[in-house]
């Protein structure tokens, strides 16, 4: 018997409801297992910023390491300006944590209609896994700006990419190449124009590559990528790529593959020197909040994501053919968010 300590943070909007169906799944799934999750909630997000001007404190990032795992519903809010909470909670999770592997697969399940032409949708289907850069790009905050609210403002936004930062992700991507039956890798940039980071991350591919003479390496600029992505997904296996590019590319992915309401990610931190944590793509979507409108999909397959990660590999495959059954049979029947995570429930 063992007890693994899970984070919950449910966040804002449609966080919590979806959150909610998340651990009812890994309620279910765990039950018998003799493995039990023990689950704290923490309070992030938009009520705290308004009660107490607080985002992300000292005390409970320190807490929060002191987890397995954390599981996060959705952070941003109408309510609290723009970047507030992004910047204040979930960023410096991700970068404290040194999430640096935001992984976030995109495959096209059996029953669930892609909004691409059927000519398109490859014959083996669509099945690829984004590696997103978690930690470094222009994410980092490293910016400015100048005569601000004037004609002349001048604003920067500078893509930080450290070798360090870019090695360690494009090594795990790789890895991950290697690991999967086409074996192949794309790098997706825009190095003829980002000429800095461009050429560091194509050359650390390059070096990289040599450890892994099995993986075949392609790259494409971030704005063909998205012409492929949508008209011709079923190449992909893995990209790799930064924060940014990752971010917008995911969406995509996402939509390709039947809608943002099934996309799970992780972030991870490979070598588990803190928590990694499970979020679904989606935000937190004010507009249906507190109407148990969402899609807890994307949630759910990120709790198995989870157990994925944390060496259950037998619950991790049952969430996700629980999923696929339900996908298979879902129609267009419109049901409340805790149905779906019944009807889930009950298919493992
Ligand atoms: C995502 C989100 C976040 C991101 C926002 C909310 C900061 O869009 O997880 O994709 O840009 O990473
Ligand atoms: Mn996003």
């Amino acid at each position: 018997n063992d007890t693994v300590n899970l984070a919950v943070i449910g966040g804002d909007g449609i966080g919590p409801e979806v959150v909610a169906e998340g651990l009812k799944v890994l309620e279910t799934v765990t039950a018998n297992t003799g493995t039990k999750f023990q689950t704290t909630e923490y309070d992030l997000g938009a009520r705290r910023w308004h009660a107490t001007g607080e985002t992300l404190p000292d005390s409970v990032l320190e807490e929060l390491r002191g987890h397995d795992a954390i599981l996060l519903g959705a952070i941003g809010d109408p309510t609290v300006p723009s970047g507030v909470l992004e910047r204040g909670v979930l960023l410096p999770l991700r970068f404290a944590l040194e999430q640096y592997v935001n992984l976030r697969p995109a495959k096209l399940y059996p029953g669930v209609l892609s909004p691409l032409a059927v000519d398109r949708v490859a014959p083996e289907g669509i099945d690829f896994v984004v590696v997103r850069e978690g930690t470094e790009g222009p994410y980092v905050g490293n910016g400015g700006s100048l005569r601000t609210g004037t004609p002349h403002e001048i604003a920067t936004e500078v893509s930080v990419n450290t070798r360090f930062g870019v090695e360690r992700v494009v090594r795990d991507a790789f890895a991950r190449a290697q690991a999967r039956p086409r074996k192949h890798l794309t790098l997706v940039h825009k190095h003829n124009v980002l000429t800095h980071a461009g050429h560091l991350w194509r050359r650390t591919v390059e070096e990289v590559a040599r450890e892994f003479p099995e993986v075949t390496t392609a790259y494409q600029h971030v704005d063909a990528a998205t012409i492929f992505l949508a008209t011709d997904p079923g190449r992909f296996d893995v990209i790799v790529t930064d924060n940014l590019f990752g971010d917008i590319i995911t969406d995509i992915a996402a939509a390709v593959v039947g809608g943002i309401g099934l996309a799970a990610s992780a972030n991870i931190n490979p070598e588990r020197t803190a928590p990694s944590m499970f979020e679904p793509v989606h935000g937190s979507a004010p507009d249906i909040a507190g109407q148990a409108k969402a899609d807890p999909t994307a949630t759910i397959l990120s709790v198995g994501m989870l157990l994925e990660h944390l060496g259950r590999t037998d619950e991790a495959s049952r969430v996700e053919r629980a999923v696929a059954a339900d996908l298979a049979t879902r129609g267009s029947a419109v049901r409340s968010t805790p149905q779906v995570g019944d009807a889930i429930a009950s298919l493992l």
